[in-house]
């Protein structure tokens, strides 16, 4: 782990496993943090705030970005296959996923130098403004699906923000982030400002929220756990962000272009094994295109080969964990009861896959929205097919649902889509298109799928406290009494 630019064991000395989830083998060991490992890395964090990082100018802190960009961009090849190996994405996604580090930290490295307060106009002879400061300490939980770049999509706003911080990879990949640690001091980053502990929720990330010196808290991950986060961070009234996921709808209008429409739906859904926040996990069809629409799906789903990630030839790798394998065929059950079965449906047969936790791309179709598989997150290549006959009828189905992250719409006519994005609640709506994700633009969810926005200048304003000061110009008393 790295405590105050040290790369240091756990204080008991325990390690645990960390997976290849293609092959099911251990690849490596990492520290088992606890509370007492929580408290000296908060520590840390809280001093190198108060003694000096809040003080560097936002020029250096730009420039800090700007060398973990160049240092993420160099080493793309090392970081993209040890994210295949831990995570079992397909090599090419990973490499993919590294780029998009490298941009996020470039983009905060250009933000730095342009968050600035404002100059107010009050009824008064006086100088009153709003001026930004960073909050202080964050904590960040990060989870398994994107491991170095939801790492990288907290860290880059606040160390943009000016805060320092203690950021907790998932217990199933910590081994990016840990890795990209060895060269923060290289890229000028000063000992304290960034701190990571590798660690299960329970035992490092729960004393970690719930510690007394951390100001904020940044959370991607379950409802569940994102619930019981707000809970924890109640008691210190600090500030939480939540990033919880969702069952986005992906709607496909009659008159949309059929083949990009097949193409859509399959990659908004099977990309990164299903294990996606915004996966358009629900997918709508307006009954005119239904059968043909599933019957392209079917075949081209049937296509998709399985395999480890750095096979160049697999186009999706294994979900990430027994756990998570395990979780995917519970609702692949359900789903057989609930609905028809069109492709898919239980692990491959391939003796050499059945080592990993590989599952198939999976299409169940005629789903009722009120279906178990329609409504929970499954996080895996599982597609709910549900028919639609108008408008009307897709947007009553497609906002019929706990959760509100994304939603998709795919058609020809631009007063329908329109129609259609005002109404649907969801944080990010993508039109004639799914799953595009820009640094520049804000992400996060409506409803259960969270609280605040990550990315942007919106990413960087959860950490930052807005100050009002008030510049009297008048020399003269109030004389009131
Ligand atoms: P999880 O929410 O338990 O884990 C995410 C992160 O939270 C990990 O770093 C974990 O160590 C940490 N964590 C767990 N319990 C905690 C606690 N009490 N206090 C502080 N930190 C804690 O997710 P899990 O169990 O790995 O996956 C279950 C389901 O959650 C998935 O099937 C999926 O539906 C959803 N999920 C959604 C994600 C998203 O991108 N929105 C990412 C990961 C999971
Ligand atoms: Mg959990």
């Amino acid at each position: 782990m790295l405590i105050d630019g040290e790369r240091v064991a756990a204080a008991s000395g325990r390690t645990f496993d960390v997976m290849n989830p293609a092959t099911g083998e251990v690849m490596a060991k990492v520290p088992d943090a606890q509370a007492a490992d929580v408290d000296r890395a908060v520590k840390v964090a809280r001093r190198a705030f108060d003694e000096g990082w809040r003080d560097v100018t936002a020029q250096e802190r730009g420039r800090i970005l700007l060398r973990l960009a160049e240092k993420a961009r160099a080493e793309t090849k090392t970081l993209a296959e040890l994210e295949t190996l831990n995570s079992g994405k397909p090599l090419a996604e990973s490499e993919f996923d590294i780029g998009d580090v490298a941009t996020c930290f470039e983009y905060y490295g250009g933000l730095a130098t342009k968050l600035h307060g404002e100059v107010l106009n009050v009824p008064d002879n006086a100088l009153s403004m709003a001026i930004r400061e960073p909050i202080g300490v964050a904590a960040q939980i990060i989870p398994w699906n994107y491991p170095l770049l939801m790492a990288a999509w907290k860290l880059a706003p606040a160390i943009c923000a000016g805060c320092t911080m203690v950021i907790k990879p998932a217990e199933q990949t910590p081994l990016t982030l840990l890795k990209f640690a060895r060269w923060f001091e290289e890229c000028g980053l000063p000992k304290g400002v960034v701190n990571v502990i590798s660690g299960f929720g329970e035992s490092a990330g729960a004393p970690l929220v719930a510690h007394k010196d951390v100001d904020k808290v940044a959370f991607t991950g379950s409802v569940e756990v994102g619930k019981t986060i707000m809970r924890a961070a109640a008691e210190g009234l600090k500030k939480v962000s939540l990033e919880l996921g969702g069952k986005s709808p992906n709607i496909f209008f009659a008159d949309a272009d059929f083949e990009s429409a097949v193409d859509g739906a399959l990659f908004g859904v099977f990309i990164n094994q299903g294990e996606v926040c915004s996966a358009g996990s629900r997918v709508l069809v307006q009954r005119p295109i239904y059968k043909k629409m599933l019957d392209a799906m079917v075949e081209k789903a049937r296509g998709i080969k399985l395999g480890p990630g750095l096979d160049p030839a697999s186009k999706m790798g294994p979900v990430v964990s027994k756990a998570q394998m395990e979780r995917v065929m519970r609702y692949q059950e359900i789903g057989r009861k609930e609905a028809k079965l069109a492709v898919g449906g239980g692990r491959p047969k391939d003796p050499e896959l059945q080592r990993g936790y590989f599952v198939e791309p999976t299409i169940f179709y005629d789903v009722d929205n009120s279906a178990t598989i329609a409504r929970e997150e499954i996080f895996g290549p599982v597609m709910s097919v549900i028919p639609f006959d108008d408008e009307k009828d897709a947007l009553r189905i497609a906002n019929d649902t706990q959760y509100g992250l994304a939603a998709a719409v795919w058609s020809r006519d631009i007063f329908k889509c329109l129609r259609m994005v005002k109404r649907l609640q969801a944080g990010i709506v993508w039109v004639n298109h799914m799953q595009p994700t820009y640094v520049e633009a804000p992400w996060g969810g409506y409803k259960m799928s969270g609280i605040g926005r990550e990315l942007g200048p919106w990413g960087a304003e959860e950490y930052l406290q807005v100050k009002q000061v008030h510049i009297n110009l008048n020399e003269q008393p109030i004389g009131w009494y």
